[in-house]
């Protein structure tokens, strides 16, 4: 079928904005990120490409660098008239010979489906790591206190000094940039953060849905991290979230992350068993579409 068209790769505007939501909504393959932001979200960010011909579009692909030098695959989709590899084909050369032109060195996608998972690694791509899920169940007693620490409510107004330290303790592929933090924020049910001698030196950051609740980002500034700042937030959200009605809680952090696998797990949470696989390709060109 896809022969009877010449498919093309354009890059996508806001204007697109109903396109990119029927073609979505119509995907007969979607990837998306496990991610903050909505597709629409990301239609002014290049790239952002669309696979048409004339009027038609049949698949997008997005993976604007963020944080600067990585480019995650946000969402890819596909309707009937394109298999995915030939959508891939499509799309992708150019998708990552324009991430690469924004300074993009290193393309990742996060991903269990069989079928994305055969994509990118006839791409190329390889298996550099995994997201496991563990969780709280049950009620958490009261937080202990810390000498010379307060635990408080994130006031509006605060973004710049939760950024700077998120960036600090994020440095890689996980870093939030301001739209991607902002985003949380707004989507979280409980922002914490960690004063010592009146700066914020930690935060967490979690959410809740029927489901429970879930711990979205723990971050203690590096010179400050081994010092128990960490735990002391986890428990103190434990503890807010079991007055809130709250009997579970999850998380997940990456496999290779020692220090968080080991804080969770010693206060209590277990390891669920799901997990994902994190798929990662320099974007050095030659195995990524032939187009350097
Ligand atoms: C994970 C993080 C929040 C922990 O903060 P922290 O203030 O250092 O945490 P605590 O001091 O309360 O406890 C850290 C625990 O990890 C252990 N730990 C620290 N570094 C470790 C390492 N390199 N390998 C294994 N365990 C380590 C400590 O021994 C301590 O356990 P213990 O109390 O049994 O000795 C902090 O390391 C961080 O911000 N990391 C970067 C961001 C991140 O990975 N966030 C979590 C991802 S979801």
């Amino acid at each position: 079928m896809a022969g009877q068209h010449l498919w093309v790769p354009r890059q996508a505007t806001p204007a697109d904005q109903r396109l990119v939501d029927t073609l979505l909504a119509g995907a007969r393959w979607r990837h998306a990120h496990l991610d903050w932001l909505d597709a629409v979200d990301l239609l002014g960010q290049s790239p952002f490409l669309l696979a048409t011909d004339h009027d038609r579009t049949s698949a997008c692909l997005a993976c604007p660098p963020d944080p600067p030098g990585f480019a995650w695959i946000r969402v890819f989709a596909s309707g009937s008239e394109l298999q995915p590899a030939e959508a891939w084909a499509c799309l992708w050369p150019s998708a990552s010979r324009r991430a690469r032109q924004q300074g993009a060195t290193l393309a990742a996608a996060l991903s269990a489906e069989p079928w994305m998972v055969s994509l990118l690694r006839h791409a190329g791509f390889e298996e550099t790591n995994g997201v496991v899920f563990l969780e709280y169940r049950g009620r958490a007693t009261d937080p202990p206190t810390l000498a010379g620490v307060r635990i408080r409510s994130y006031r509006p107004g605060e973004i710049d000094a939760l950024l700077d330290l998120d960036q600090q303790a994020f440095p890689g592929l996980w870093g939030y940039s301001l739209p991607v933090l902002s985003a949380a924020i707004e989507q979280a049910a409980l922002v914490t953060v960690l004063e010592v001698a009146g700066e914020i030196v930690g935060y967490q950051l979690s959410t809740a849905s029927a489901l429970g609740a879930h711990l979205a980002r723990l971050a203690v500034a590096p010179q400050h991290q081994g010092q128990g700042y960490g735990s002391a937030l986890v428990r103190h959200l434990l503890h807010a979230f079991s007055v809130r009605g709250f009997d579970r809680v999850s998380v997940n952090t990456q496999v290779d992350n020692r220090p968080s696998l080991t804080l969770y797990r010693r206060l209590g949470f277990a390891d669920t068993g799901q997990s994902y696989p994190v798929f990662t390709a320099p974007l050095s060109g030659s195995a990524l579409g032939g187009d350097a």
